[in-house]
């Protein structure tokens, strides 16, 4: 196996270095001026960056070739054509069978190096003829990808060859994640936000390397994901807001578009059906579901910690049943998220069986269950996960138990947090949290938490006072961009005084990508197509 694979990238690599050769005579020389791959504004930014100087001209002669020992490279290379197309114009062939104008190449190897740690570990050699990305998968490849789409001027030079070019700077990166898990959640419940804007936003994260998108789909004032064995949660449960507007909902064909979009881009969807508290849009829809006494109606307010289900009535578990097994059908990702936060009205006992009961259906279906920190007080198995928003004491159950941990503390991890009192946007019940204060902690090290209990780091992104896709990006952006720095770089490899000067160089990218990102006062913004002083008067 490993002989054979050996044999395929020799015989690779005498192709990669005899058709070079023969390009020689065609490529017209080009002095570069040089350039230094080490103080590029990549996010994150990478494990070790080592630059030569010099340049590689990406132009209309360069073309993409995969390996072809695993097929899924091939779709890393067209999503990369895709890109450099939408950002140059150029339109790269992949594959192609006549190599006659080619004279650059940008190679994705399937590589079975024994540097490469993990499945998301990538090696970036960039020289001035070709560049080579190295990784074990494809979604190593994918990774790698996204740092040589950051490392493309957003304008071509002019001046230094007949035909536009954009000079990417040579030498070489190896990089891999510090946290396996990299996560946004979107509350798609206290507001409803279409596939187009959560498609918008799944790309913007996947540039950065977020590889979790957790969708809350369902709380008090909304259920958002069509269950086809109880109909109403959706018909009724689905049809308001809060502010009273229409709601909506996805149907599982929406939500599969949504997975499979993620997936194209190595990235999982975890779907959250939050319970036995912020139930009531599902008690509105079928009453029997209801615990706390009152006849439920539709919320449109943004209080919480009302609604419980009647965790001791069997017909409950016949509905989270039914629940868990169609949404199951249609996740491929290995985590189902239920919530359990806030069940102020659900009696401790009530709440541990209730848990306990869940947990088991959850595993029934080939799932691992994940809840908010408060699940931790149940008797659960060590393969499940808890995530710390509020409270250290139940975290320190999780681990006792064995649980691994997903890091979401609201005091500097939630994005629905105020950027300070200006904000237009947002609450602050935990905390103003301004882009330095969210960059600046250590997952590694977070109130006392073995690292080797951190899966990873997750923002969220709660909607009461957001509802459109702008309003989402103002709180989103740039905070989120430091997250991903947070969940994907080293310690070492973090300093604010670095990664604000990287940020500043964010907004071209941002600005095309028609993101209206907060424009913090705290960054020296890089000057770009527009100036936000236009999306305020929007
Ligand atoms: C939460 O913010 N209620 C998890």
């Amino acid at each position: 196996m490993i002989k054979s694979t050996l044999i395929k990238s020799f015989v690779l690599l005498i192709a990669l270095v005899t058709f070079l050769a023969c390009q020689e005579n065609k490529v017209k020389e080009i002095n570069f001026p040089p350039t230094d791959l080490g103080s590029e504004n990549l996010i994150p930014k990478p494990l070790k960056i080592i630059p030569t100087h010099n340049a590689f001209g990406l132009d209309h002669t360069t073309a993409i070739y995969t390996s072809q020992s695993d097929k899924s490279f091939e779709g890393v290379g067209s999503y990369l054509a895709d890109k450099i197309k939408s950002k140059t114009n150029l339109r790269l062939p992949v594959n192609a069978a006549d190599a006659g104008k080619v004279s650059r190449m940008i190679f994705i190897n399937q590589s079975d190096s024994e540097e490469l740690e993990g499945p998301e570990a990538y090696q970036l050699y960039i020289s001035k003829d070709s560049i080579i990305v190295n990784a074990k998968t494809s979604e190593g490849a994918f990774r790698g990808i996204q740092t040589l789409r950051q490392l493309i001027p957003e304008t071509s030079n002019d001046t230094l060859a007949e035909m536009p070019l954009w000079p990417i700077p040579t030498g070489k990166i190896l990089d891999e994640p510090n946290f396996e898990f990299r996560g946004s959640m979107l509350d798609v419940a206290r507001h409803f936000f279409s596939v187009d804007d959560v498609k918008k936003y799944i790309d913007i994260l996947a540039y950065y390397k977020i590889n979790v998108l957790h969708l809350h789909l369902t709380d008090d004032q909304g259920w958002r994901i069509e269950i086809k064995s109880w109909p109403k949660l959706t018909e009724v449960g689905g049809s308001t807001e809060v502010g009273g507007e229409a709601g909506g909902f996805f149907t599982q064909e929406d939500y599969k578009e949504l997975v499979a979009y993620a997936q194209q881009r190595y990235m999982m969807i975890i779907p959250e059906i939050d319970m036995p508290g912020h139930t009531n849009a599902a008690s509105v829809s079928y009453p029997i579901l209801n615990g706390n006494g009152k006849t439920p109606e539709l919320y449109e307010g943004t209080s919480v910690g009302f609604s419980t289900f009647d965790t001791r009535k069997d017909t409950i578990y016949s509905f989270v049943d039914d629940v868990i097994r169609e949404i199951s059908a249609i996740t491929p990702g290995p985590y189902i998220h239920i919530g359990g936060d806030e069940s102020h009205v659900t009696k401790k006992n009530d709440y541990i069986y209730f848990v306990n009961k869940v947990e088991k259906i959850v595993q029934k279906y080939g799932k691992q269950m994940i809840g908010w920190d408060e699940v931790a007080t149940a008797d659960l198995d060590s393969t499940s996960i808890a995530q710390f928003w509020a409270s250290r004491e139940n975290v320190e159950e999780a681990v006792q138990k064995g649980m691994k941990v997903i890091l979401s503390p609201a005091t500097k991890a939630y994005l629905d947090m105020q950027y300070d009192t200006l904000s237009k946007y947002g609450l602050h019940w935990a905390a103003y949290i301004p882009v330095d204060t969210a960059y600046v902690w250590s997952p590694d090290s977070y109130a006392g938490i073995p690292k080797e209990s951190i899966l990873g780091v997750e923002a969220p992104l709660w909607s009461e006072t957001i509802s459109n896709i702008d309003e989402l990006e103002y709180l989103a952006f740039p905070r989120v961009i430091g997250y991903s720095e947070l969940s994907w770089s080293t310690e070492e490899n973090r300093n604010w005084d670095d990664f604000k000067v990287r940020l500043a160089n964010q907004a071209p990218y941002l600005d095309r990508m028609n993101v209206k990102y907060y424009p913090s006062e705290l960054i020296d913004w890089k000057k770009s197509k527009f100036s936000y002083k236009e999306i305020e008067k929007d």
